[in-house]
């Protein structure tokens, strides 16, 4: 009995700690997840320029500026800690998400955040001029958007 017990407790020991740091290591997770709002406050901002600019809401001068300024700070912060390694789709188990590429490239893909950087800091200071101005930025983030997902996001 003592004996079957030990084994049972070494199985599970051997599957739960060696697995361990993968399962128990929710940092991962939590920087995926963290960059996913991200992601989802950046979408939201460019979702109010982007219904101006094709005249889908009426030009606000003040509501376009806000919504510019919020994506530049955004874009602005210090993203480092929330691409840790190991925090790709693959790894993680996911069916969508970072593509493995960002880390086996890196860091090909601060190339694609510097023109995000570009684009809203454009926009930033063109927002609340006039909806020309406006609807003239909007390539320059939209493109940046497009520009990284295209290489380093898996969609489902
Ligand atoms: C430097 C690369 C990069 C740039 C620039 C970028 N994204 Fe992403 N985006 C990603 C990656 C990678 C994912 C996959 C989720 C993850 O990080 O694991 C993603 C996912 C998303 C998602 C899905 C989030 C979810 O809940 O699953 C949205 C929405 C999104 N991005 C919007 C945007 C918008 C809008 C912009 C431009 C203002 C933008 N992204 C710019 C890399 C980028």
């Amino acid at each position: 009995m003592k004996t079957i017990l030990k084994s049972t407790i070494f199985a599970i020991c051997a599957t739960v700690c060696l697995t361990g740091t993968a399962v128990a290591d929710g940092h991962l997770e939590k920087a995926a997840s963290a960059r996913k709002a991200v992601m989802q406050l950046y979408s939201f901002n460019l979702g109010q320029l982007g219904a101006m600019a094709k005249g889908a809401v009426e030009y606000n001068s003040e509501t376009a500026s806000a919504a510019a300024n919020n994506l530049l700070a955004l874009v602005s912060m210090n993203q480092g800690p929330l691409w840790p390694q190991g925090s790709d789709y693959v790894s993680l188990g996911h069916e969508a998400g970072a593509m493995p590429e960002i880390w086996s490239t890196y860091p090909a893909i601060t190339e694609k955040s510097k023109a995000l950087m570009v684009g809203a800091t454009n926009m930033a200071k063109v927002a609340g001029m006039d909806l020309a101005s406006l609807q003239g930025a909007m390539g320059g983030v939209g493109g940046a958007c497009g520009g990284c997902h295209k290489v380093f996001r898996k969609k489902k």
